[in-house]
């Protein structure tokens, strides 16, 4: 036991997984950028306010899940649980709403939730997330979701399906929660969840508890009670995404965990990852800006969960990223050596090449064994043999060959090899 660990349910991600990480991240926001979504950084601490009001007191993210606290100033400040309240502030304090929409964002970073720690669920999690604003326009939703399946696909990462519906607008949503509340208080239901079904309706045909799953099996669904120009929409996005080629499955049950959800719902599920499947999900909110205090205008994005693509990716036994940490190992054998393949590193770096070497005097045994861990294709190793000669001998570290090379002539013969 150390002193210290990292706090519960908080991943560590190194060297050389940590490469992995990156590029998991790096390829889903790729896809944003090519899609024309500018980044914004957002702050990791907002107003408590914001969130209780942006993503709904009922929802289990604000009643049991926030790291709130009191700053020294005694505001209460709440580390972020999700992205997209946070993009609505700034777009509204900003003004980016009077500029051409849609306004296009997309963010990446650490979120927080107090949740139960399990496989695939931590207390920080790490997004990669996009919204776009100010257009209620069904290609756009199809791209938002385009955007996130060509960003599982990049990574290679096959075994998901993409499940969507449509949770209805302000014309239709009222009264389907009346008829779907209706239902549920016909039901024998105990206390909290006939609570829940008068705050949150919706959240009851979520529940994962079996006897409410067959009590809940015949319940109204809001797919088959849309508006005219929710259900127009909807079909829209659909054709949108038969055109592009993009698989799905409708589930008019989907809920989500967020109170802001209108009309177009989604979520990406892989199957590899036990409970906690979900590997990102989102929608249109359009009434959140007008929530927020901003103009009355319509939105959509996504959040993607980096921590659990990598997991999905693991379970598939796919590998992404580059975890070789450096293309050349040098090893000095003696002092001068040293002096002179620090200078022989340093020109290498400059044209671009990773390298590292070997520190400290280990001996050449030591030396050898770090710059096979360190993944290089490359050793230089100088002794006194090749300072006297003006040579530095070239190692290939995967097939053991070896060369003598004029030192002049260094860099040309690496990036050669390197090619
Ligand atoms: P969310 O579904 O709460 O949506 O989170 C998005 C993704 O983050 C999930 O699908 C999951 O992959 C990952 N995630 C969430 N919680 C955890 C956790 N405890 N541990 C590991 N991964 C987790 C949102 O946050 C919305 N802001 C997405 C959005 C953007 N909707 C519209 N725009």
């Amino acid at each position: 036991m150390t002193d210290f660990q990292a706090p519960k349910g908080v991943p560590d991600y190194l060297p050389p997984d940590s490469a992995q990480f990156v590029a998991v991240r790096d390829g889903l926001l790729e896809q944003a950028r090519r899609a024309g979504y500018g980044h914004i950084e957002l702050p990791i601490f907002e107003d408590t306010g914001l969130f209780a009001r942006g993503v709904g007191e009922s929802t289990d993210v604000v009643s049991k899940e926030m790291y709130t606290f009191a700053d020294r100033g005694n505001r209460s400040v709440t580390l972020r649980p999700e992205g997209t309240a946070g993009v609505m502030r700034a777009v509204i304090e900003h003004g980016l709403d009077r500029g051409p929409l849609p306004v296009k964002l997309c963010y990446a970073g650490p979120f927080f939730r107090y949740e139960r720690p399990q496989a695939g669920r931590y207390r920080q999690l790490q997004q990669v997330g996009v919204e776009a604003i100010g257009v209620d326009d069904p290609a756009l939703d199809a791209e938002v979701i385009a955007v996130a399946d060509a960003g599982f696909r990049s990574l290679g990462l096959e075994g998901f399906r993409l499940e969507i519906t449509s949770l209805g607008d302000e014309t239709c949503r009222p009264l389907y929660r009346e008829l779907l509340q209706d239902f549920l208080f016909k039901l024998d239901l105990d206390e909290e969840t006939r609570r829940r079904a008068e705050l949150n309706p919706l959240r009851v045909l979520d529940d994962k508890r079996p006897h409410i799953r067959e009590m809940t099996a015949d319940a109204p669904v809001m797919l088959d009670h849309l508006s005219d120009v929710a259900k127009q929409h909807f079909d829209a996005v659909l054709a949108h995404l038969d055109a592009l080629g993009v698989p799905y499955e409708i589930n008019p049950r989907l809920v989500r965990g967020l109170d802001y959800y209108t009309k177009t719902t989604f979520e990406f599920v892989h199957d590899g990852l036990g409970a906690q499947s979900g590997i990102g999900g989102g929608g249109r909110y359009d009434g959140l800006m007008r929530q927020l205090g901003g103009k009355d205008l319509s939105g959509i994005g996504f959040g993607l969960g980096v921590d659990r693509t990598l997991l999905a990716l693991k379970a598939e036994g796919k590998t992404v990223g580059d975890t070789r940490r450096v293309d050349v190992f040098c090893v000095p054998l003696g002092e001068q050596a040293k002096a002179q393949l620090v200078v022989v590193a340093a020109r290498l770096r400059a044209a671009g090449v990773r390298v590292d070497m070997a520190y400290g005097d280990r001996g050449v045994k030591g030396a050898m064994r770090a710059a096979d861990r360190s993944g290089a294709a490359i050793a230089l190793v100088v002794g006194d043999g090749e300072i006297e000669a003006g040579t530095v001998k070239v190692k290939d570290l995967a097939t053991g060959e070896q060369v003598d090379v004029a030192a002049d002539d260094i860099q040309t013969a690496v990036l050669t090899r390197l090619g």
